[in-house]
């Protein structure tokens, strides 16, 4: 695709051409505008937990809760009245062990909350992170053989909570694991077990990030020993970011991710160049903490700061925004 670029010449420049002419009031602004952020780009994540009547914020995260499943209902009706089309849902098990049990068990909190959503919010989009970190003792997203993740012993029990996870309903599964080959793991199982048309949202190119510190806290999911390095890539790498959505999608992949998105727009921008797949990005925890904490201090306007950033997302390529955000932003778009 050629560039259109138009370059002033010396016939065409200044007094001729002023830029500033389309910029003088909103409704010209606005039918000019390149990239606007709407309702439907946004998936809203949700944290669920054991019990009844359950709504605690997450001190970390203002804004934001662990919600049991009777009231992540109630939210899920909400989010779906304010046109957002999907959530992504996180668990908190009731217990944690070294090999994650509550993550493949059919009764799980995520498969109860599954199966309340799908009852309250029909029409809503279900999808599930998929992940052992919430799940083991350890904290690690897999199992550990001698003080280390095993990756290949890690993919049948992510196979496992898949195939679960879309039994209780889920429509998309969404791998956050960052194992190799996980993701034709899934998909062979999903196959094998009847939900071949179940798609799958892969965490593609997931870095080893300090911004997920307030989710850690939020999905009590920090690792207990090491760190997450030897499986989420370096901060330096973009080309390796490829290479991961490009094997991804060779695996079936049907949406790709880049998470960060703040930090890690020149990927997002790299690869919607490249790939036609839709690509997700995922505007963390901490870059949403940021955001809060600065307009708690008053140095920020919220909401100004809220879209700029998410349109910044958004004009680097991402098709899909997940964002704790998400329903402010309905609010703000409401408001005009
Ligand atoms: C689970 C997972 C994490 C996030 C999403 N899924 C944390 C991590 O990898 O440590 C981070 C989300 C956020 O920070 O908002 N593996």
């Amino acid at each position: 695709m050629a560039l259109k670029i138009d370059l002033p010449t010396s016939a065409g420049a200044f007094p001729i051409r002023r830029l500033r002419r389309l910029r003088g009031r909103e409704p010209l602004r606005r039918m000019v505008r390149e990239t606007a952020l709407d309702v439907a780009d946004f998936i809203y994540p949700a944290f669920v937990c054991h019990g009844q009547g359950v709504r605690e914020e997450i001190p970390s995260m203002p804004g934001v809760f662990h919600l049991s499943t009777d009231l992540l209902a109630e939210e899920a009706v909400a989010v779906a009245s304010d046109g957002i089309p999907a959530m992504l849902l996180f668990g908190l098990p009731r217990s944690k062990d070294e090999v994650g049990s509550e993550a493949y068990d059919d009764e799980g909190i995520i498969q109860q909350a599954v199966r309340a959503i799908k009852a309250a919010a029909p029409g809503l989009i279900v999808i599930t992170d998929l992940c052992l970190c919430e799940y083991t003792s350890h904290g690690h997203c897999g199992v550990i053989r001698d003080g280390t993740v095993d990756n290949d012993a890690t993919l049948p029990l992510l196979a496992r909570t898949a195939v679960s996870q879309a039994r209780a309903g889920a429509d998309v599964i969404a791998p956050s694991d960052m194992m190799d080959g996980r993701v034709g793991a899934i998909r062979q199982a999903l196959d094998e077990h009847g939900y071949a048309e179940t798609p799958i949202m892969a965490y593609s190119a997931k870095y080893a990030s300090a911004f997920y510190g307030p989710f850690r806290e939020a999905a009590d999911s920090a690792p207990q020993f090491g760190d997450r390095r030897g499986y989420q890539m370096d901060p330096g790498n973009a080309r390796e970011a490829l290479a991961e959505i490009a094997l991804d999608i060779a695996e079936g992949a049907d949406i790709v991710m880049v998470k960060p998105a703040l930090l890690y727009l020149d990927v997002i921008r790299q690869a919607r160049e490249i790939f036609v797949q839709p690509i997700a990005a995922y505007n963390v925890s901490g870059e949403y903490s940021m955001i809060k904490a600065a307009a708690r201090n008053g140095w920020l306007n919220e909401r100004q700061a809220a879209l700029e950033a998410l349109t910044a997302i958004k004009r680097a390529g991402a098709d899909i925004i997940i964002s704790y955000f998400a329903r402010d932003v309905a609010r703000w778009l409401k408001e005009g």
